[in-house]
């Protein structure tokens, strides 16, 4: 094995500021509970982007390489049980691939990255929901990402019940979606307390709305950023 690389500190592929200029790229991650209509909004406004004349690169977690697909297809099979720390390290194992051979590499030829779910997703589910310790869980995110924070992550929030509700009348459910309402109340927790603790990078939308008011509440947020990005 090699000497070990230093991942304490940023890389230098993104720039840990909102602000950042066009040439290191802008990485937007949205997050939610269950049932808070993120892979919809995210596919919409991919659209919307690309009419504005933007050239999004649009991924996923757990996923976002064949590796992590697969990854993926083991975390969200109700047939498995799985200890907490096993899920946590495997969402770990598929960021860490997702960083490498895509969001890196994207952010470093200057792109706009939009995420389905990344590391704040684990401190919701894995910290609060099933309640792991927090350091260790924001210890192994900075290893695995190597410190790399999205520019802005969009909260789309709303009330577990609500969330279940609507994942329910969408027909099967995966394994994390059919864990308890107290575990999904904690995850909403989770969410909220990060957005409250980092206000500057986190943008809270009430996704009870409909899909429309959703949208125009995210484009909100997220258009003077972008055009601050653009104009470099
Ligand atoms: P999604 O496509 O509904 O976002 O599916 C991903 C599921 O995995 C969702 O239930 C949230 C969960 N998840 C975690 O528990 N931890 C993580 O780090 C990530 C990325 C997702």
């Amino acid at each position: 094995m090699g000497p070990d690389r230093d991942l304490g500190s940023p890389p230098p592929f993104v720039s840990t500021d909102p602000e950042a200029p066009a040439a290191q790229g802008f990485f937007v991650a949205f997050e939610g509970p269950e049932g808070a209509g993120k892979s919809s909004q995210v596919a919409r406004l991919a659209t919307r982007l690309r009419d504005q004349g933007f050239d999004p690169v649009v991924t996923r977690e757990p996923g976002g390489s064949r590796a992590g697909e697969r990854v993926r297809a083991v975390l969200l099979d109700p047939e498995l049980r799985l200890e907490p720390l096993s899920e946590l390290l495997l969402y770990a194992a598929a960021r860490a691939q997702h960083v490498v051979e895509l969001i890196a590499p994207a952010l470093a030829a200057g792109r706009l990255v939009l995420t389905d779910r990344f590391r704040a997703a684990s401190v919701a589910y894995q910290a609060y929901g099933r309640e792991l310790d927090l350091r260790f869980v924001e210890a192994l995110n900075e290893r695995v990402t190597a410190g790399l924070k999205p520019n802005l992550t969009i909260l789309l929030d709303l009330p577990p019940e609500l969330g279940l509700a609507r994942v329910a009348a969408r027909g099967a459910t995966d394994r994390l979606e059919r864990a308890d309402l107290a575990f999904h109340a904690r995850v909403r927790q989770g969410f909220l307390a990060q957005a409250q603790h980092d206000p500057g990078r986190w943008r809270v939308i009430d996704a009870r709305h409909d899909e429309a008011r959703v949208a125009d509440g995210i484009w909100e947020a997220l258009e003077p950023a972008l055009l601050a990005w653009r104009s470099g």
